[in-house]
């Protein structure tokens, strides 16, 4: 059996190959924008698996595998043998002998591994506590059809140390940009966990605008996740200052972005102003998740077209 590539972490594919995928990402786009059909994976088949709730994730993989000639099942834990006691490494053979690529959103990153070390076919990371690699391939391909190559950039993120926050510093090194991170005290990042090579391309800010200043971006994150919020009182509090605002927005350079994954919640990590006001791209950003997740699944199927 050849091994397949997977998709785990910001830090699988090289700069090359994201340069290859972008350039990807935009013909797919300018296609599906003229309406002309594109079917490079017709009659392929995607799993998503999901171990926690979403929106964008499933409906950017669904859609886009139906917009590419395939069809796409979900599978979720609970009206499912999976999360039931089946091994993980039995359920990735059983899994990946039904279907061409897996996608898969779980909460810990070495469930997504053992998958993926036991699977005949593509696994992807849809979101684990660790990383969220989709996310920022997303996001990227947002800074560039606005600003062009993000080499040499800056990058604010506020808020809290999360997996979006680490596949921000894992991405800053593949692609060299810098990063500039400001986290809540007791909340601070361990570099250790994103798993850097150590290039230098991150610094840490207690001030959340002085970590904005100069950037060309800012971007954050919900303190606490959506439907969650009764349980963390504590945390909205030792937030309430790393609420991306129009004085953080200010500090950056001018022409800055705002980017947010979302969902959000207006007037806890952003403010209504930034996240509805000019600067903010975030409606492209979610738009793009549907690109760059039709360009990877091409790229991790087919290889190189
Ligand atoms: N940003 C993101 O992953 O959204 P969902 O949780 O809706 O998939």
């Amino acid at each position: 059996m050849n091994q397949p590539r997977h998709y785990l972490q910001f830090k699988d594919f090289t700069r090359e190959e994201y340069d290859y995928l972008f350039g990807r990402v935009r013909w797919i786009k300018d296609k599906f924008k003229r309406y002309e059909p594109y079917h490079p994976l017709f009659d392929r088949t995607l799993v998503m698996i999901f171990e926690k709730a979403s929106t964008r994730t499933r409906l950017s993989f669904e859609a886009g595998m139906q917009q590419l000639g395939g069809s796409a099942i979900y599978l979720n834990t609970r009206d499912s043998q999976l999360g039931r006691g089946e091994p993980v490494e039995d359920a990735a053979q059983v899994i990946s002998r039904m279907s061409d690529v897996v996608m898969i959103r779980t909460f810990e990153q070495d469930i997504i591994d053992r998958f993926a070390a036991n699977s005949r076919v593509p696994v992807i990371n849809g979101l684990t506590n660790e990383y969220h690699p989709c996310q920022i391939l997303a996001d990227i391909f947002t800074f560039i059809e606005h600003c062009g190559s993000i080499q040499g950039k800056t990058v604010a993120w506020v808020g809290d140390a999360n997996n979006m926050s680490y596949t921000w510093l894992q991405a800053a090194e593949v692609l060299d940009f810098k990063v500039r991170v400001s986290t809540p005290p007791g909340y601070a990042i361990d570099p250790a966990r994103a798993g850097l090579a150590g290039g230098g391309h991150f610094e840490l800010f207690d001030d959340p605008m002085e970590a904005c200043r100069g950037a060309d971006l800012v971007t954050t994150d919900v303190w606490t996740s959506m439907g969650f919020e009764a349980e963390n009182e504590a945390r909205m509090k030792a937030f309430a200052d790393w609420c991306v605002d129009a004085d953080m927005m200010a500090a950056a350079n001018p022409g800055a972005l705002f980017m947010h994954c979302l969902p959000a919640h207006r007037g806890e990590e952003v403010t209504a102003e930034v996240i509805d006001g000019p600067q903010s791209v975030v409606w492209d950003e979610a738009e793009n998740r549907l690109h760059v997740q039709k360009a990877l699944m091409e790229y991790l199927v087919l290889g190189k077209v």
